[in-house]
């Protein structure tokens, strides 16, 4: 699909690889609704998109509750009359301690915001893109959806389950026109991973400084060229698509899992 004067529905728009996302699909002319909970981070991306000449409006939006996903949507087909593009990317790491010794309240909302949501998302939006005769939905998962992720296991759990999820939505082609597709980051610069480097616990930290420090980090740019090109692609749908920097996703997979037993054992 040509982004060009369709419109895009984007989570957790207010930030890192969402903001990203938004203002490029605008700078391909599609009107984008920043849906956030965080209601600065979204006007700020609103703002940056106005000024560079693009087309957004801002909805507070809190992805675990299903009033909210369902406004949230309204709006979008209200304010720009319809929605043909989906990107549901809103999602967060579980705070320490590492489970199991997390606290249950601590490990559910992981899975409710990065796994739960993004089902309850796309079960918001396919009624909407029925009615425009089709669409995209691409989510956010990570290479942690394809590969243990030590430090999260949770986080990890859920990102699998996004993939599960995508793999097993691709019959919505044949049955509505609407293809689903998910992104699946190595690691990214943005205000998610400064959380992690910033971490109060020493030893936490200085793990996190040493996987950092081991590797280039992608710019949020890049995984919203890769939204991009899922958007465009026709013969995308029930991929999980890796975007790593440099190396092949398998290399990026390995040198991370190995990165992390030298430092976590
Ligand atoms: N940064 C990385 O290295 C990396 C790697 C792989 C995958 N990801 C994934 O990319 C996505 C975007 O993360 P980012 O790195 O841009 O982080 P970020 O923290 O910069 O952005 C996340 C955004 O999601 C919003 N959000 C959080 N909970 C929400 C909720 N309940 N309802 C609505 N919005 C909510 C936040 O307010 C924030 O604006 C996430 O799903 C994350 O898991 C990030």
């Amino acid at each position: 699909m040509d982004p060009n004067g369709k419109v895009a529905l984007i989570t957790g728009a207010g930030s890192g690889i969402g903001r990203a996302t938004a203002l490029l699909l605008a700078e391909k002319d599609a009107s984008v609704v920043v849906a956030d909970v965080d209601e600065s981070g979204g006007n700020e991306t609103v703002e940056k998109v106005k000024a560079a000449g693009g087309e957004a409006a801002f909805v507070r939006a809190d992805v675990t509750s299903r009033e909210d996903v369902e406004a949230m949507v309204a709006f979008t087909t209200k304010t720009y009359g319809g929605l043909d593009i989906a990107y549901n990317n809103a999602g967060v790491g579980t705070p320490g301690p590492r489970f199991p010794d997390a606290a249950p309240e601590d490990w559910e909302r992981t899975f409710l915001i990065d796994l739960l949501a993004v089902a309850a998302c796309i079960q918001a939006q396919v009624p909407a893109m029925k009615e425009r005769g089709g669409g995209v939905i691409i989510s956010t998962a990570s290479i942690a959806g394809l590969m243990g992720y030590m430090p999260d296991p949770i986080y990890a759990a859920a990102k699998h389950g996004v993939v599960g999820l995508t793999r097993s939505m691709e019959f919505l082609q044949a049955e509505a026109n609407i293809r689903v597709n998910c992104v699946c980051p190595g690691v990214v610069d943005t205000p998610m991973v400064h959380r992690v480097r910033d971490n109060a616990d020493p030893k936490a930290r200085a793990q996190a400084e040493a996987l950092l420090a081991s590797m280039p980090l992608l710019e949020p740019r890049t995984i919203a060229e890769t939204v991009l090109e899922l958007i465009r692609d026709e013969s995308a749908n029930g991929v999980a698509m890796a975007v790593t920097y440099g190396r092949p996703a398998a290399w990026t997979m390995q040198s991370v899992t190995l990165g992390l037993r030298r430092m976590l054992w």
